[in-house]
C-alpha cells in the first residue's frame, strides 16, 4: 500500500498536467472545482487532500479535459457563479449593484495571479473581437484594455481616430454602426462628451465598455481603485476616503463616489470652491474646501489631476498657490490616519497636485499597484461581459 505522500504527489501531478494541457489558471481551477481559489496553491504547499476531495477533482477533470469550453465550467457554489449581470454594457458604476461590483473584483483577483505568471495567456476570449475606440488620449486605459484582450486570447483592434474617417466628419454614431457591422463582441470607447458612450451603446449589438466619457464616469478606473484598496486593506467597507482636487471635471471622482458608497465607505471630497460641482452634497459626500480638515484621519487620500484641458478660463489663482493649499505632501498627509495610503489615477502632474517624492514612496503610495490592477480589472470586465452576452454567467 502506498503512503499518503506518494498518493498526494500523484494527485498533484494529475492537476498540474491538467493545468498545463488546458492552460487553465490555477486560481480559477480551484474556484471552479472546489469553490476555493487557493486549492491548487495549498496542494503545492504539500497540503494533503481527503479521498473525497480527490474523487471530486478527478471526476471534474475527466469531464472537462479535451472540452474546449472548460473555461466556462460551472460550479454553482462559486462566488460569481450564479451572478447575472443586469446589463450588456459597462457604462457606469451608478448602474451596478454591490454584488456585481464584488463579482468584477473577485474575478479580477484571479487575473492578478494570471498576470504574475511567466505564461500570462489563456483562451477565455478565443474567437472574440474587441475594438478599442479612443477619441481622447490615453496611456493606462488603452494599453491595459489592449493587454487584457490579448492575454485572454481575443483579437484586439485599436482604431486610430486620427487616421480614421472621423477626420472626414463621420459622426460618432455612424462610426459605431460601421464598426458594429463588422461583428465585434466588445467596443471599448473613450470620448470627451459626457453621455456619448451611452448613446453609442444604444446603436450597436455588442457590449460597450465606457473607458471614460467627459466628466461623467470612468467605471473601470473605480473598479481598479477598489481592487487596489481591497487587496491592501482587506475590505471596502468602514473606511474613510478623501477624494481631493479637481472634482468638478473628474469622471474618476464620480465613479469612485458611487462605488465606495455602494460598498459602505464614507467619502469626502476636498477642493477649492471653484473645482466643486454645483450641488455636490447631493452625492451624499462630506464636502471640504480646507485640505487639512478634509483629509484628517482618512484611510485613503485619492488625488485627482488638475484637468486644464477641460478648463475654459482660470479656476485656480496659480499653480504654485494650488500646490500650497491643495497639493498633497508629507506635511499635509501627517493629519491623515498614521497608515493612510495615497492614490492617483494618473497621469500625474508632479509638484502640482502631488509631491513627487510622496508619489514614489512605496510605503505610502499605491499608484503603481493601481496600474497593475488596471490590467486585471479590464480582463475581468471583458470576460464577464462576453460571457454575459453568450448567456454564460458561470464561473
Ligand atoms: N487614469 C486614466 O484613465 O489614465 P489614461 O488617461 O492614461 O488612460
Amino acid at each position: 500500500m502506498r503512503g499518503t505522500m506518494a498518493i498526494t504527489e500523484q494527485f498533484r501531478n494529475e492537476i498540474e498536467n491538467f493545468l498545463s494541457t488546458t492552460g487553465m489558471d490555477p486560481t480559477r481551477f480551484g474556484r471552479a472545482v472546489m469553490n476555493d481559489p487557493n486549492f491548487v496553491f495549498d496542494l503545492r504547499e504539500k497540503r494533503s487532500p481527503t479521498a473525497a476531495t480527490m474523487d471530486k477533482v478527478r471526476v471534474w477533470m475527466a469531464a472537462h479535459l479535451g472540452n474546449n469550453d472548460f473555461e466556462s465550467a460551472t460550479n454553482p457554489d462559486t462566488g460569481t457563479g450564479s451572478l447575472r449581470l443586469s446589463q450588456r454594457h459597462l457604462l457606469g458604476i451608478e448602474d451596478l449593484s454591490p454584488d456585481e461590483i464584488t463579482a468584477y473584483l473577485d474575478l479580477s483577483d484571479t487575473y492578478v495571479e494570471q498576470n504574475r505568471r511567466a505564461d500570462k495567456k489563456s483562451a477565455v476570449l478565443r474567437g472574440r473581437t474587441i475594438i478599442n475606440l479612443f477619441f481622447e488620449t490615453s496611456t493606462r486605459t488603452s494599453m491595459s484594455f489592449e493587454l487584457a484582450g490579448k492575454r485572454l486570447g481575443g483579437d484586439v483592434l485599436n482604431m486610430s481616430v486620427a487616421t480614421s474617417s472621423v477626420k472626414k466628419g463621420e459622426t460618432l454614431v455612424d462610426t459605431a454602426m460601421t464598426l458594429n457591422a463588422m461583428h465585434p463582441d466588445v467596443l471599448v470607447v473613450r470620448h470627451s462628451e459626457s453621455g456619448s458612450v451611452k448613446l453609442l451603446s444604444e446603436k450597436v449589438n455588442c457590449s460597450v465598455i465606457n473607458a471614460g466619457d467627459g466628466s461623467h464616469e470612468h467605471p473601470t478606473q473605480a473598479l481598479l481603485d477598489a481592487l487596489t484598496i481591497r487587496r491592501r486593506l482587506g475590505r471596502l467597507n468602514n473606511l474613510t476616503v478623501a477624494i481631493c482636487g479637481d472634482v468638478l471635471h473628474s469622471r474618476v471622482a464620480r465613479s469612485n463616489i458611487y462605488l465606495l458608497q455602494a460598498m459602505g465607505t464614507r467619502v469626502r471630497v476636498v477642493a477649492p470652491p471653484t473645482l466643486l460641482p454645483a450641488e455636490i452634497e447631493r452625492f451624499g459626500v462630506d464636502v471640504f474646501t480646507d485640505m487639512t480638515a478634509g483629509i484628517k484621519d482618512c484611510d485613503i487620500v485619492m488625488m485627482l489631476r488638475l484637468q486644464t484641458e477641460r478648463m475654459q478660463g482660470s479656476y485656480v489663482p496659480s499653480i504654485r498657490e494650488y500646490f500650497r493649499y491643495y497639493g498633497l505632501d508629507r506635511e499635509k498627509l501627517s493629519v491623515a490616519h498614521p497608515n493612510a495610503l495615497v492614490m492617483h489615477p494618473g497621469p500625474m502632474n508632479r509638484g502640482i497636485e502631488i509631491d513627487s517624492a510622496l508619489a514614489d514612496d512605496i510605503d505610502r503610495s499605491l499608484i503603481r499597484e493601481q496600474v497593475e490592477m488596471g490590467v486585471a480589472v479590464r480582463m475581468a470586465c471583458l470576460d464577464l461581459l462576453t460571457r454575459s452576452q453568450h448567456g454564460d454567467n458561470s464561473k
